[in-house]
């Protein structure tokens, strides 16, 4: 560790698939990136403790707890890491801020839009003492989507026109599939929404540069029982044979959306679109061009120049593996291509990169705020027979 670097020790809450994910990332961030600052991984914590024992060897951390509370008055933790499903992200986030840690939160922000704006105003006084936050969306993070935003950023798009957005999973589609926390409203606060439409609605609005400031929307359950889990486990949860219980969240969401650049969008978040696994796809088209992404192909991106001469015209396939493309100098030679875990790799960068140099990083608990008032008025919407839904800016409501 060089001298001028900061160390930040970080206490990680949850050790399943995000915690898993984001330990791969603080392991091998500061060994990639030159950084002002070094994540030391010091505690993580899991509410059993043979288990978050076990994830500590596995994942790499020095120590572990069985209680957040007691992770986020140690003096030994300067960031907190938040790995938990929805239900507890209010809570934890606020505390540690107030604990004046620095808070990095899994999306989606909330449970609720009030959950959101009392992490906002926790992240809002906390800031003020020079203690940061940020939103774990980390689809922005993927190289050819960084690239997609600077193409838009830099004009080459022209005027943005129309955002096609959708996130497609098929993870449910068996009816036997069993009622994991994500099916619970009291635990994941949406379904399909929130889980996944979450992540298309901030990288939109991150791509174009646009607000979203009205929604119609619709949702639907297309399987409205499902059996009891074995444990209130994640994604490989297997049924206990004890019963079933009631799905009480969207299966599927779908809107259609304003933007405050002008733009229309159309957004799709669905579990149940048999045979698509992690399709994160977004089209933007402009006056003067198009690009399009599909994480399953995630080192690609598709770009069309209207300006190029007719006769050459057409969608171009762009491997985003140079060396000068984003995020991509510290890695492998162009065509050696990456993969999802190198967006919390480049997330963890971007956190370390801020904080070190005591700026903040985005996105910000505000801009997943914006995020969770565009799912709330979908909610909304689609209660209401789909009628037209307002989004208020978020920023107003930090400003007021
Ligand atoms: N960025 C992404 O692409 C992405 C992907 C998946 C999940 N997520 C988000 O990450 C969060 C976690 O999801 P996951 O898939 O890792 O879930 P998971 O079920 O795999 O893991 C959740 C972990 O939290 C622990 N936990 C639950 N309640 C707790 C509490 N009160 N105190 C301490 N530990 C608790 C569980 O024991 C488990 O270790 C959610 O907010 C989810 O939306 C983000």
């Amino acid at each position: 560790m060089s001298t001028m670097e900061k160390e930040l020790r970080v206490g990680m809450v949850g050790y399943a698939f995000m915690g898993a994910a984001h330990s791969q990332a603080w392991r091998t961030v500061n060994r990639v990136y030159d950084l002002p600052a070094r994540a030391r991984m010091s505690v993580i914590c899991g509410r059993d403790e043979s288990k978050v024992a076990e994830a500590a060897t596995r994942l790499g951390w020095e120590a572990y707890t069985t209680d957040w509370r007691e992770l986020i008055t140690r003096d030994d933790v300067d960031v907190i890491d938040v790995c938990t499903p929805g239900d507890s992200h209010a809570e934890i986030a606020i505390a540690a801020l107030e604990a004046g840690k620095h808070v990095l939160c899994e999306k989606p922000l909330a449970n609720s839009v009030e959950e959101a704006r009392a992490m906002v105003a926790a992240a809002v006084q906390a800031q003020a003492a020079g203690v940061r936050s940020m939103c774990g969306f980390n689809y922005r993070r993927v190289p050819a989507v960084a690239l997609m935003r600077h193409l838009v950023e830099s004009g080459r798009l022209g005027v943005v026109r129309h955002v096609r957005a959708a996130y497609l999973q098929d993870w449910i589609v068996d009816p036997q599939f069993p009622l994991v926390w994500r099916l619970q409203r009291d635990k994941a606060g949406s379904g399909a929404l929130g889980d996944i439409g979450a992540h298309i609605i901030d990288l939109t609005q991150f791509v174009t540069g646009q607000r979203i400031t009205g929604v119609s929307g619709l949702t639907e359950t297309f399987i409205k029982e499902r059996p009891l889990p074995s444990e209130a486990a994640g994604l490989a949860a297997s049924a206990d044979g004890s019963g079933t219980g009631p799905v009480t969240v969207d299966d599927a969401a779908l809107f259609l959306a304003r933007l405050d650049g002008g733009a229309v969008g159309t957004y799709e978040a669905t579990r149940f679109a048999t045979g698509r696994k992690n399709a994160v796809r977004v089209e933007v088209n402009g006056s003067l061009g198009s690009v399009a992404f599909d994480f399953e192909r995630m080192n690609e991106l598709e770009f069309y120049d209207a300006t190029a001469p007719g006769t050459e015209q057409g969608f171009t396939k762009i491997l985003v593996t140079e060396s000068d493309h984003p995020y991509l100098s510290a890695w492998w030679p162009p065509g050696h291509i990456i993969g999802y875990e190198h967006t919390f790799t480049h997330e963890m960068r971007d956190f370390l990169e801020a904080v070190g140099t005591g700026a903040d990083p985005t996105p910000s608990f505000v801009d997943a705020l914006q995020v969770q008032l565009v799912m709330d008025a979908v909610t909304s919407s689609a209660e209401q027979d789909s009628a037209w839904t307002e989004v208020a800016p978020a920023l107003a409501e930090v400003a007021a």
